[in-house]
């Protein structure tokens, strides 16, 4: 077989069957960019130690420029003959620098020790990628609190009514688990910062190569200290995929918030026309496609990490094929975030939020009621007490469908003597809200005290 890797020992080519089932460059070609970065490291380490003079590592240098060159020009593309990047890569460069020059760049290395390199350089750019999107969503979702930033709406526990929270609070609150995912994004760099290039097949090389110097060539902090390690263990990867999905169920339930927020029954926001879609039956219909992708992609998500898992589980020392399944997953992930988050943070930042709607429901459902236990606190009725007592005041005021509010000074002192008239004055949602004003609490000046250290935080990473 002309172009392939390995042959000598071998009396033919592989089979047709085989060839279709190890093939893997309409995966893995969008790695020849950092195939290419690691061959000029390669190259000057193979100078370095005294097997390339210096005519030959201008040759070489030269030669995979001009590689590159055809690659990003799309004049050189992967043959069917090519089993992987690296393997084509090879081809290219003894096509441009004969074999003679060419065939001596694969001198202590193993595409083993390569691939474990190239996956860590590209998700090191994705993962630059990815956090930049999710600052803007973060953006947009603050943007969204401070635009908002009094009013207020029905806080939910059970999906029930449960005390009133100012929206930005909320909105914030989405702000969060997306903050923690960035901070993920940047303690994945530090341990992905490890170059395996150096490793070899799996024991070292012996070549005398300075793993240092590819590593500093390739934008990494350190060799990776254990050959057999840094050939066979694919975490890296797998951490990245978690992260990934991780943003994705952080996603779905923002998704489907909206989603529930944009029906008839809570009318609270109206999504904006270039951010949803129509009906081809249904000529009234706008629907919140963008919202359910997203939940439906989590699903995705959260399937490429547990398959990427299940390949790596039980899998012994050092290199085995089984590893390069891991690169269509977390390809995957990457791709469906780098389309999704544009389209996401662009729904999030034209929703219209309807705020009255939201403060007409706020107090629906007695939400106050833990406003009167607490101001009974405040009047030194034990809580056990106050809960019961406000316990007897809902009932009463549902039983004559009535709010909290509306209960009369007689029946409120027929109750308990200690409820007095003056228990009306947390009987507002805008009073509730205020009264909140412990740390992390959804009193506004908490509220933005909130998203100043947000930003702050965002501003850390
Ligand atoms: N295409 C392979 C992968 O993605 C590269 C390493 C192949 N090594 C080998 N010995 N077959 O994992």
């Amino acid at each position: 077989e002309a172009g392939a890797l390995w042959g000598g020992r071998f009396a033919g080519g592989p089979s047709p069957e085989l060839a279709r089932l190890s093939r893997s460059t309409h995966f893995d070609w969008q790695l020849a960019g950092y195939d290419l970065a690691g061959s000029r490291a390669h190259a000057r380490a193979l100078h370095r130690a005294g097997y390339l003079d210096d005519g030959e590592l201008d040759g070489m240098i030269a030669a995979i420029d001009e590689l590159q060159r055809r690659v990003d020009a799309g004049e050189f593309l992967p043959a069917a003959s090519d089993e992987d990047v690296h393997s084509a890569l090879e081809r290219g460069l003894i096509e441009i620098a004969g074999s003679e020059l060419g065939g001596k760049l694969r001198a202590g290395r193993s595409r083993n020790d390569q691939i474990a390199t190239l996956i860590r350089m590209l998700l090191r750019d994705h993962s630059a990628e990815l956090a930049r999107l999710l600052v803007d969503l973060i953006d947009a979702l603050a943007a969204q609190a401070e635009a908002n930033s009094t009013a207020i709406m029905p806080g939910r526990t059970h999906l029930q009514h449960a005390q009133p929270v100012l929206l930005a609070h909320h909105l914030l609150a989405h702000c969060w688990p997306l903050v923690r995912d960035l901070e993920r994004l940047d303690d994945w760099r530090r341990r992905a910062d490890a170059s395996p290039y150096g490793s070899g097949a799996l024991a070292g090389n012996t070549l005398g190569l300075d793993a240092k110097l590819i590593a500093d060539e390739l934008g990494f902090a350190a060799v990776a200290p254990n050959s057999i390690d840094a050939t066979a263990a694919r975490d890296i990867v797998a951490e990245f995929a978690f992260v990934t999905a991780q943003v994705g169920i952080d996603l779905s339930r923002i998704a489907e918030e909206i989603i529930l927020w944009n029906t008839r029954e809570f009318g609270f926001v109206t999504l904006d026309d270039g951010y949803s879609t129509g009906s081809s039956i249904m000529p009234q219909k706008k629907n919140p496609d963008i919202a359910e992708l997203a939940r439906g992609k989590a699903g995705r998500l959260i399937g490429n990490l547990a398959g990427l898992l299940t390949t790596l589980k039980g899998l012994p020392l050092a290199y085995n094929r089984d590893l390069q399944e891991d690169k269509e997953p977390v390809f995957d992930s990457i791709e469906t975030l780098e389309i999704l988050l544009p389209a996401f943070t662009g729904m999030v930042a034209t929703l219209h939020f309807h705020t009255d709607r939201m403060r007409e429901l706020a107090p629906e459902g007695y939400s106050l009621a833990t406003d009167v236990a607490e101001w009974l606190v405040k009047q030194h009725v034990p809580f056990r007490d106050a809960h019961e007592i406000t316990g007897l005041l809902v009932s009463f005021a549902e039983s004559r469908g009535i709010g909290l509010e509306e209960v009369d000074d007689d029946a409120l002192a027929r109750i308990s003597p200690h409820l007095t008239p003056a228990v009306r004055e947390v009987l507002t949602v805008e009073g509730s809200v205020a009264s909140r004003d412990g740390i992390a609490g959804t009193a506004p000046a908490r509220v933005a005290e909130q998203r100043a250290l947000l930003a702050d935080r965002v501003r850390q990473v």
